[in-house]
């Protein structure tokens, strides 16, 4: 791949040294299942042909040194006690990795690396997820330990949650590890284990539109959408005396028995993951039959859902999918991640994709006055490590 010579090359310049091993793992996009993963859902998501990639080589000491390519800075931190570092925040997702593994039982050493990338920058495809990934990747070939691929994924997510300070489920960094080629990722998110790789069909291209519309990620408001969605699984708890730890376990029918009894805007996020879970298995129902036209309904009606009950999208992403109705070869299309921005992902004929971008960002422009990015994406393979 042509990223990891890249990398090679700017380790060599920037450490004056030969790279010896890499980790490569890239962004991910959320097909279907919109803030299913903290409530024990399901998920539905795709590993994207953009990567981040972290190259370099073991040194004698403590000190871990990381190169960022994307801001032209070197940092440095310590790997007995890493710290949360404010200015240059990009590092903390390595220190972050190396502060979980050692906490796992992990023994790691001094290095010197570079991270560079192509997966693009606050678009809502986990650009962050993909350097804790690598990071990972890049550990576990310079100083080899045993690990799956799941407890990777999971050691990733406890670096966000408990060093860089960020509440996400596994949705992102488990589909940085486990992508496929050409296949979308079903995970269960209560059960790791039950994973499913659904190939996404020769007729059918993903297609990335990024608003660049500019919100302060409310990382408050994500916590509070969490909270809020434990808040009504406890109240479904409560009056049906059922065995509920997360809206996983409420079914439809006891949600339109009980919801009533719920503020409304509790009942609201919580029909939005009820319905997503559904929708889910609808959509994957569909795939297996080929039926990309109902994949595409599933994907709009998940959309409508979010903006309507969830309250995550945002007059960008709302635009951005109207625009897109209507657009030749489109199947559906909805926010992918967290929402308040971002991306769009669209379902598109295969044989149409390319001007089906462009009709899309034609339209986009015309009516918000903003420069959206459009990306051809491609379902690939999850993260390696190699040996340089
Ligand atoms: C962000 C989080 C994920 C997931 C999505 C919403 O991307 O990092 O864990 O919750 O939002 O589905």
């Amino acid at each position: 791949m042509k990223l990891i010579d890249t990398a090679k090359s700017c380790f060599e310049k920037n450490f004056c040294a030969k790279s010896t091993a890499y980790g490569c793992a890239p962004g991910r996009v959320e097909v279907l299942g919109n803030h299913t993963d903290y409530n024990e859902g399901f998920i539905l998501s795709a590993a994207i042909d953009r990567h981040v990639v972290i190259c370099g080589r073991a040194v004698p000491g403590e000190n871990c040194v990381a190169y960022s390519a994307a801001f032209d800075k070197r940092e440095t931190f310590s790997l007995r006690a890493p710290q949360k570092n404010t200015e240059n925040f990009w590092v903390n997702y390595l220190a972050g990795v190396v502060d979980q593994l050692q906490k796992s039982g992990v023994a790691l050493g001094g290095f010197e690396a570079v991270v560079i990338s192509d997966v693009p920058l606050g678009a809502g495809v986990s650009s962050s997820a993909a350097i804790e990934v690598a990071t990972a990747y890049f550990l576990k070939k310079l100083f080899p330990f045993e690990m799956t691929t799941e407890r990777i994924a999971l050691t990733c997510q406890a670096a966000e949650n408990k060093f860089v300070g960020v509440n996400c489920g596994i949705l992102d960094q488990f589909s940085s590890a486990m992508g496929k080629q050409d296949h979308l990722i079903f995970l269960d998110c209560r059960d790791l284990s039950k994973v499913e790789h659904i190939p996404l069909g020769s007729g059918a291209a993903l297609v990335l539109a990024n608003t660049c519309a500019k919100h302060d990620l409310a990382e408050g408001t994500y916590n509070r959408l969490r909270e809020d969605c434990f808040a009504a699984a406890r109240f479904f708890a409560d009056q049906t005396g059922k065995q509920i730890s997360h809206l996983r376990d409420v079914t439809l029918k006891d949600f339109e028995k009980y919801a009533g009894e719920l503020p409304p805007d509790l009942a609201q996020r919580a029909r939005h993951v009820i319905t997503e879970n559904l929708r889910v298995l609808a959509g994957i129902a569909a795939l297996r039959r080929g039926d990309l036209a109902e994949m595409g309904v599933c994907m709009s009606a998940s959309h409508a859902s979010s903006r309507d009950d969830f309250g995550n999208s945002c007059k960008e992403l709302d635009i951005m999918t109207a625009c897109a109705a209507g657009i030749s070869g489109g199947y559906g299309c909805r926010l992918s991640g967290g929402g308040f921005g971002g991306c769009t992902i669209n379902l598109v004929q295969a044989n149409k994709a390319e001007s089906f971008a462009r009709e899309l960002k034609n339209r986009y422009e015309e009516k918000t006055g903003l420069q959206p990015e459009l990306y051809l994406c491609r379902a690939v393979d999850g993260a390696i490590g190699g040996s340089c």
